[in-house]
């Protein structure tokens, strides 16, 4: 059949109602050689492709694990959240000042219902019977315009957010064992270290964890003169004996 020219479209509601005949499907036995048997022709195909998908997910989840993030802490405020990539341009929406604070209810609310409003509306606004999408300006313009804005707004949200902050931010600590009662945690303790490192020693919202840190006893005990990026300088007080206990102590905590 060629495309548009003498083509009928049942049970459009703009074709006007006149010239409408039942819509009953003809019999099966009038397409001969064109049908199957359900069982067991049909199913079995249909369960193969079925199963190609399930071998192919199954290679995809070997291939590439879920990536595995450390426990969620709901008092750690620092934490930057992101949704799945459907949902980033909503996200990135609510990032601008007329869309969030005190506006809240424009983004989250108001914007969207216009949008997702007017698409579930758009068979009673748009009641002309054109077809073709260069003669539904309106149609079309808006259809582009949503498109070009999520489009726009899920590239910002991914090249504005910090992916090296939130890979370290969800990094997996190895799970070990503090012996709370020993010398070198009586020392940490007393220090300001775990306001920041925490008192298991797991890092916080600011800080990394000081567990399996990649560094030699005297690099920490450099740091601790030093500082390093947000960690301040002179962070120890104390003897230089105990710094250097200190320094082992942390240097002892290994995964077994
Ligand atoms: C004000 C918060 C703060 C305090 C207090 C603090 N740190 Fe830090 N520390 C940090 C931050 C932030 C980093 C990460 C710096 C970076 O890598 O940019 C860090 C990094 C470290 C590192 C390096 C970890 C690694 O894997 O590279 C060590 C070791 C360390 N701190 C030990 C200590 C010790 C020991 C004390 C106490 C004497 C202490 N810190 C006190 C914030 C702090």
């Amino acid at each position: 059949m060629h495309r548009g020219k003498g083509m009928k479209f049942v049970g459009d509601s703009r074709v006007t109602a006149n010239n409408r005949k039942p819509n009953i499907p003809k019999d099966y036995s009038e397409y001969p050689g064109k049908t199957e048997a359900f069982w067991p022709n049909f199913l079995l195909r249909e369960w193969m492709v079925g199963a190609v998908f399930l071998v192919g997910f199954l290679i995809l989840t070997a291939a590439h694990p879920s990536p595995l993030e450390k426990v969620a802490d709901p008092t750690d405020t620092a934490y930057i959240p992101l949704p799945d990539w459907y949902f980033l341009f909503l996200y990135q929406l609510l990032k601008y000042t007329y869309a969030s604070g005190p506006y809240n209810i424009i983004g989250a609310l108001v914007i969207p219902g216009l949008a997702f409003g007017g698409l579930l509306l758009a068979p009673f606004i748009d009641r002309g019977p054109e077809r073709r999408p260069a003669k539904r300006p309106l149609a079309t313009g808006f259809m582009l315009l949503a498109v070009a804005a999520t489009i726009y707004l899920t590239w910002e949200s991914v090249v504005t957010h910090d992916w090296e902050a939130a890979a370290k931010q969800g990094e997996l600590v190895a799970d070990v064992e503090i012996d709370t009662e020993s010398e070198g945690y009586k020392l940490y303790e007393g220090q300001s270290c775990i306001t920041c490192h925490g008192t298991d020693m797991q890092g916080g919202p600011g800080a990394p964890a000081l567990i399996d840190v990649e560094l030699t006893v005297d690099e920490i005990y450099e740091i601790m003169d030093t500082g390093k990026g947000a960690m301040p300088a002179n962070a120890f007080e104390g003897s230089d004996e105990d710094q250097q206990l200190l320094a082992e102590f942390i240097d002892s905590l290994r995964p077994e």
